[in-house]
């Protein structure tokens, strides 16, 4: 059925909510120059909505019942914008059965639970829209789907966790511990109050499960992928990264080897020369390999209300064109096109290493270490010791040549073993020249 205006509902008044509200009203004209549609918004959703969100919302939109936007007639795109597991699964299920296209920034949601509502996007025939689910204001899900539909994706590198690189971009720049930064972040509102999905690598991790989804079309994996955040990370490693010429990134990686796919989120050092170890700050950047294509990077505000708030009004838009053109869901959720791809376990890839052994300072240590790197076929490339503590430890750092996890893991284990050694190895893997 041809329509001449869409009718837009969106749950959640909060950051992005608030922006893309104001996108859609302030930009009303904007838009309908553009595409020639007439986009309305309809109703907005919150258990608030009396805060000032800083713009005039017309009289008659906001609710505080769900119920208004879900079981509205009127309205044929359900936003949702709340986060979180639940309820935001069950308004969007709810909103799919009444044959209602949705979108959605909530990467968690879409990472755990998102092949359920995909299927059921597919039952009922309409679509669901998460190009702000990932790196926020840039067009990334696009640019996967359509910009680069003539590649195969050799390999994604990603940062897309604003707060995580702006505590490493810090470290580097001022000196300073993890902890202290931490509470700078806090303080300055880019981490959350509980901080953990951001520094344990979980949000890139739920980022990166949706970029290799459509990357590789494989179901959304989330359990299956590697990850680790950059709690651990200590100035000095960052020093002695730069010694050797590379930056230290919470790196989103995803590429297919060997005909097995590789996802895994981990602090990596990046040599300095390369254009993503120079994205620094809150901002966000993914690095796409095509085969076609080659090389190709995107870069922008990964957060924010009016970044955030443009992706969503991008799938607003593309949806609103289809239920005018008169077409029934143009795309297919990706995970529906199953690839019989593995996914690698991490101690099967294979990396180049960076190993902080804290040992004791005395003759025989550093050809002990190497004798037992050497027995696990490990390489090393370059060795910097700095310090003379008589009758203490000192950090001993080496750097590795391609080697396979699993050895590593295996000859780390009986090297923390040593007497001469006195603290767990600290250990990142490099990304990058080499051999
Ligand atoms: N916590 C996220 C970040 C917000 O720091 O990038 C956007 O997903």
């Amino acid at each position: 059925m041809k329509k001449d205006s869409v009718k837009v509902g969106i749950i959640g008044f909060g950051t992005v909510g608030s922006g893309t509200a104001r996108i859609l009203l302030e930009k009303g004209g904007l838009l309908k120059e553009r595409t020639g549609l007439n986009i309305v918004l309809h109703k907005i959703a919150d258990l608030d909505i009396t805060r000032d969100r800083g713009f005039k919302v017309p009289d008659g939109i906001l609710t505080t019942n769900v119920s208004d936007i879900i079981e509205n007639d009127d309205i044929d795109i359900v936003v949702e914008l709340i986060g979180g597991i639940n309820p935001a699964k069950g308004f969007i299920l709810k909103a799919l059965q009444r044959r209602k296209h949705v979108v959605t920034a909530n990467k968690a949601l879409l990472a755990t639970e998102g092949n359920e509502l995909f299927q059921s996007a597919s039952d009922n025939k309409v679509d669901i829209g998460f190009e702000a689910s990932v790196a926020g204001g840039i067009p990334i899900i696009k640019a996967l789907r359509e910009g680069l539909i003539a590649n195969s994706i050799t390999a994604i590198y990603g940062i897309i966790n604003g707060t995580c690189n702006y505590i490493l971009t810090k470290m580097t720049d001022e000196k300073a511990e993890f902890a202290d930064v931490l509470k700078e972040a806090q303080r300055l509102g880019y981490a959350e109050a509980d901080p953990t999905f951001d520094i344990e690598g979980i949000d890139t991790a739920h980022k990166l499960t949706i970029l290799s989804s459509l990357a590789y079309g494989i179901p959304l994996s989330f359990n299956e992928l590697y990850k680790e955040g950059i709690t651990k990370i200590t100035s000095q490693d960052i020093e002695f990264a730069s010694e050797f010429g590379y930056k230290i990134k919470l790196l989103a990686i995803t590429k297919l080897s060997e005909g097995e796919i590789e996802m895994r989120v981990h602090p990596t050092m990046i040599p300095n020369n390369y254009l993503i170890s120079k994205v620094d700050g809150v901002f966000n950047a993914v690095y796409i390999e095509g085969d076609s294509v080659g090389a190709t990077m995107y870069y922008g505000k990964g957060a924010g209300d009016m970044p955030t708030g443009s992706a969503v009004v991008a799938d607003i838009v593309d949806i609103s064109k289809m239920l005018v053109h008169g077409k029934v869901s143009e795309y297919k959720g990706n995970q529906t096109e199953r690839q019989p791809y593995k996914i690698k376990k991490i101690e099967d890839i294979e990396s180049m290493y960076y190993f902080r052994f804290s040992a004791m300072d005395k003759p025989g240590v550093l050809s002990k270490i190497s004798g037992i790197l050497g027995n696990y076929n490990i390489s090393i490339a370059s060795v910097i010791q700095k310090g003379r503590r008589i009758g203490g430890s000192v950090p001993l750092v080496i750097l590795t040549h391609t080697a396979k996890e699993r050895d590593v893991l295996n000859a780390l284990r009986e090297i923390d073993e040593l007497p001469v050694v006195s603290e767990k190895t600290m250990f990142i893997r490099v990304e990058g020249k080499g051999e």
